[in-house]
């Protein structure tokens, strides 16, 4: 018997059944994954925002538990659905992850229930594709059962704004589903937005991942321009970001990561041809940031030359290769493109990452930063770990390419270090 079921328990679900069961609201997580759902239950988390020593007596005392069955669902009175929505092969929405959990909902779908969508998704989802599933069982939306939208913002990693900390917006299907869910989520969360539809609330969320994804965009452009005029774009951003107003900082970096920017973006241009409507902005800086391991690519080429070598037959060592600093997520992570695109001109590549230890497809394993310190012909800084000493690394390699100004002022000093 519990509260709220979180179908999903992945970089989402397992921090948002943690503020649920510290605010004594019980919580089963349902997963497809035996192995996490073992772990769940000893008290092992595998999601670094998570620690396991706090979820340890949550699972102890009850308040979460985890499984690999569905049924738990009938008792609990909430669902929460946490899954991810992915892009096809041809960049188009894939839904058919959360559309085949619905069904699997629907089959257990009783009068009370209040059934939540958290996934990412495009404006229409909610009512178009999960409604349907759910009224085919004969039971009325509003007065059966309650069904309503609220995305997730969790930022893995962060720690000033968190699941519980972050205001949670919520659209209804009718004004009785919103009232239910933001019921709901008002034991939990410290401030709960409630917001006139799904689709307003499925677009929020959109809205937020365009808006990065186009100001990353316009940084990365500037660098490119940058690196032909001899101009320290980092120092420019840095010069920008003291105007107190009508400014927001955004960095240049080696291109988009994670499960979130390089991919919701396209559900929206996806959705919005329907309306016969081109969402340029967003096709735009989608081009910009995919573009960005070929621009690194070309700045490793150019430092090489620089010393008189190519990047045929040289050891580029790569300095971090999940998508952002101190955590072990590499979905989407740029550094894997340039992985390949460094092999495809017959680079040696080797990594250090102390977040991710293997790198089993590309048969690499993470190896000591000293030792490739001395021997790799070129360490390309892809992402900035903290508790790396990058002024000692630009002193000691032969040659350094910083694509996330780790080095700083100091990496500008020295002529061997080449910056984004
Ligand atoms: N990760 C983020 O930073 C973040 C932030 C905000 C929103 N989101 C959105 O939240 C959603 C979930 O993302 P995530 O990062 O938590 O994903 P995730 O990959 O970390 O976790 C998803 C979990 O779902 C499980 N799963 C897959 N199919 C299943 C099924 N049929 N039934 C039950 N479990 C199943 C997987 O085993 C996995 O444990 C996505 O739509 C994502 O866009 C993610």
């Amino acid at each position: 018997m519990s509260d709220v079921a979180i179908v999903g328990a992945g970089y989402v679900g397992v921090p948002l059944a943690q503020v649920f069961a510290e605010a004594r609201v019980s919580t089963v997580l349902v997963d497809v994954d035996a192995g996490r759902i073992a772990a769940l239950n000893e008290g092992e988390s595998y999601i670094e925002d998570v620690p396991s020593d706090q979820l340890r007596p949550l699972v102890e005392s009850g308040a979460i538990s985890a499984t690999t069955d569905y049924d738990a669902l009938r008792d609990a009175d909430a669902i929460l659905v946490a899954l991810p929505t992915p892009l096809s092969v041809n960049r188009e929405p894939d839904l058919s992850i959360v559309l085949g959990a619905v069904e699997e909902i629907a089959k257990r779908l009783r009068p009370g229930h209040l059934v939540v969508l958290e996934s990412t998704t495009y404006p229409g989802t909610t009512r178009e594709e999960v409604l349907p599933l759910l009224a085919a069982t004969g039971l009325q939306v509003g007065t059966d059962f309650h069904l309503a939208f609220s995305p997730e913002r969790v930022d893995p990693g962060r720690t000033d704004w968190t699941t519980k900390t972050t205001p949670k917006i919520v659209g209804g299907i009718t004004d009785g589903c919103k009232a239910a869910a933001c019921a709901l989520y008002e034991r939990a969360m410290d401030r709960v937005i409630a917001v006139s539809s799904p689709e307003a609330a499925e677009l929020t969320k959109l809205l937020e991942n365009i808006f990065r994804s186009v100001n990353i965009a316009l940084v990365n452009e500037l660098a490119q321009l940058c690196d032909r005029m001899g101009v320290d774009v980092w120092e420019v951003v840095d010069a920008a970001a003291t105007k107190p107003f009508g400014f927001m900082s955004f960095k240049p970096g080696p291109g988009l990561g994670g499960h979130c920017l390089p991919v919701d973006p396209f559900y929206l241009s996806w959705k919005a041809r329907e309306y016969d409507f081109y969402t340029e902005f967003i096709e735009l800086a989608g081009k910009i940031n995919e573009n960005m391991p070929y621009f690194c690519l070309d700045k490793i080429t150019r430092a090489l030359n620089s010393v008189e070598k190519s990047v045929k037959g040289s050891t580029v060592h790569l300095v971090g290769v999940s998508y952002k600093a101190d955590v072990g997520d590499l979905r989407e992570s740029p550094a894997l493109k340039l992985v390949e695109l460094l092999r495809d001109e017959g680079a040696h590549v080797s990594y250090h990452d102390p977040h991710i230890p293997a790198l089993p497809e590309y048969g690499l394993e993470s190896a000591s930063l000293d030792g490739a310190l001395e021997s790799a012909d070129c360490v390309a800084i892809v992402t900035a770990h903290s508790g790396i000493d990058y002024d000692g690394l630009a002193d000691r390699a032969r040659l350094v390419v910083d694509f996330r100004n780790a080095t700083g002022a100091n990496g500008s000093l020295n002529g061997r270090v080449w910056k984004l």
